[in-house]
């Protein structure tokens, strides 16, 4: 594995944080699988994580003193842990996304739109749930419960699908999103816990965080496929050959890593839903002994 692996648990919490320090260098320009449609089809997502996952960590950040959690210890420690991760994410994705930019894809601009959208999209969501007493707080916590909620079941996916794990030829770019998949497992029901603590259940909460996954996957999807299509224009890509492996990868309903997410994705409709009712544990076992973890 080409990075040097660092892990700690100074919070205490029930998952520790890695300090990775991935190199990038040797990693080639269609890494995966020799296919520019699949390897812009990564680099679009990875635009959505440098700014996406320092949303998650503000949403987090602005309510953990809440007197609800305050004295909450055992929620404080994962939420320590919860913001060493994915502040570890957001610096190997700004170096995976500069490793694109290097071979000329620029994905620096779209890092920049990533952060434009979520800013204009989470005022105007607080402005539109205003007058139902919903808060700019609750707004941004439910983002990121949804969004968590994604990136849970896009990284189950990840480690469970062996076709996509088969075209990740790339030994360091493979490491790097298992590793990040199998973090992204490990916490994920950390934000939904605050969420729960601060606001508890109810008939309008539930119209609020389903509301946002909808509303989350709408935005996601639209703004996943621009940078795609933008990507692939760019690199004089955007041919039949490239969306076909894009379909058969991401779409296709027998091996497709999005169309696999549908099943999981729908558990979030439960009314007494909960992200630890999925068992991944064994599965996480299984990759963190794979990975010298
Ligand atoms: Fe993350
Ligand atoms: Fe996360």
């Amino acid at each position: 594995m080409n990075a040097k692996v660092n892990i700690n648990n100074r919070a205490g919490a029930s998952f520790p944080v890695r300090r990775m320090n991935f190199d990038f260098e040797q990693v080639p320009e269609y890494w995966m699988n020799g296919s520019a449609g699949l390897t812009h089809f990564m680099t679009a997502l990875s635009a959505l994580f440098p700014a996406g996952e320092k949303f998650f960590i503000d949403s987090v950040r602005a309510v953990r003193h809440h007197p609800a959690l305050k004295d909450n210890i055992e929620l404080q420690k994962e939420i320590s842990a919860f913001i060493g991760q994915e502040a570890m994410h957001t610096q190997e994705h700004v170096g995976f996304n500069a490793s694109a930019q290097r071979y000329g894809h620029d994905v620096e601009t779209l890092d920049g739109y990533t952060d434009k959208v979520i800013q204009t999209t989470r005022k105007l969501m607080a402005k539109i749930a205003k007058p139902v007493g919903i808060t700019q707080e609750m707004i941004d916590l439910t983002a990121t419960t949804a969004l968590e909620h994604f990136t849970a079941t896009i990284a189950s996916q990840l480690l469970t699908n062996s076709y996509i794990q088969e075209l990740m030829t790339d030994e360091t770019m493979k490491t790097m999103w298992m590793w990040h998949a199998i973090e992204e497992n490990e916490h994920k029901a950390v934000a939904y816990d605050v969420f729960e603590g601060i606001f508890g259940k109810g008939l309008k909460l539930y119209a609020l965080r389903t509301s946002s996954l909808v509303i989350a996957m709408a935005t996601l999807f639209v703004v996943q496929s621009y940078f795609l299509a933008r990507l692939l224009k760019q690199d004089q890509q955007l041919n039949f050959n490239s969306l076909r492996e894009i379909y058969s990868y991401a779409y296709s309903p027998s091996k497709g890593v999005i169309s696999g997410m549908g099943k999981e994705m729908l558990l979030y409709f439960k009314p007494g839903f909960h992200p630890n009712d999925l068992d991944t544990h064994a599965l996480l076992e299984k990759w963190k002994a794979n990975l010298g973890f």
